[in-house]
């Protein structure tokens, strides 16, 4: 099954940095003696750094926008802006917009809303704290755990065609500390259970980790930080997915 590997930078490179990286990337990707079909490979830049989507091995999308086509929307992205450089991608619900901007469940849902009514591809992206976790004790709650990723499911059309979900448990976020193989299928188990889109996993990825995450059949992809960042390190990512898929 096809593998979907996604760079998400944060607020991280410059517009020299990540074009030369973008047009790195497309290069190698077009000389990998792989299968056209093998994976489908995102890139998420700063918002400043956004470029025109017309590279050929890969999609750029943005990691945020405003849900309106233009207007009085100080520090803000909008739809206008996206559709001249042909975006047709967006992150929504990511944890770090989520705790750190105070983004709230409904305007997630607005958001979403907005952008699947314009057609775009969206990653959703859900996942609890350590807190949430935890609550279980020792022996983990999945119910529980499950009743609270449901909370971050209100007002998203799950059903929605163009929806990829992206579970990213934030304890395992920047923390070098990923979620073990046992947790992703459990937790990705019970996310299929109330959406039917792609999943990926996201946490502490890199290029040591993913072919085991990569190997599991509840693991549609990866969404990667960090180890996104070096293209060395992205690249091999993408390598990794090709050999789970063979
Ligand atoms: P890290 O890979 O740096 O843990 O980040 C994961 C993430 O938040 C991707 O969206």
């Amino acid at each position: 099954m096809q593998k979907i590997i996604a760079a998400n930078f944060k607020a991280n490179h410059t517009q020299t940095s990540t074009k030369k990286y973008l047009q790195e990337l497309d290069n190698r990707l077009l000389n990998m003696p792989l299968s056209k079909n093998s994976h489908r490979v995102y890139v998420f830049p700063q918002v400043a750094n956004l470029c025109a989507n017309d590279f050929t091995s890969l999609k750029i999308g943005t990691q945020n926008a405003y849900p309106a086509y233009n207007g009085a929307f100080t520090g803000e992205i909008t739809l206008e802006a996206l559709e001249e450089f042909g975006i047709t991608t967006i992150l929504i619900g990511h944890s770090e917009r989520r705790n750190i901007l105070n983004e709230t469940q409904a305007f997630c849902a607005e958001k979403f809303a907005f952008f699947a009514q314009k057609g775009f591809e969206i990653i959703y992206c859900v996942g609890e704290d350590l807190s949430v976790r935890q609550k279980g004790g020792q022996k983990e709650d999945l119910e529980a755990l499950k009743d609270f990723i449901q909370t971050q499911f209100e007002g998203i059309d799950t059903g929605y065609e163009k929806l990829i979900i992206a579970y990213e448990p934030i304890w395992a976020i920047g923390t070098g500390i990923t979620a073990t193989i046992e947790q992703i299928r459990q937790t990705h188990q019970a996310i299929k259970s109330i959406a039917p889109a792609p999943l990926l996993y996201g946490g502490s990825v890199n290029a040591e980790n993913s072919s085991q995450i990569l190997s599991l059949k509840e693991v549609d992809g990866v969404l990667v930080g960090r180890a996104s960042l070096d293209v060395e390190s992205f690249y091999q990512i993408i390598q990794n997915s090709y050999k789970e898929n063979k």
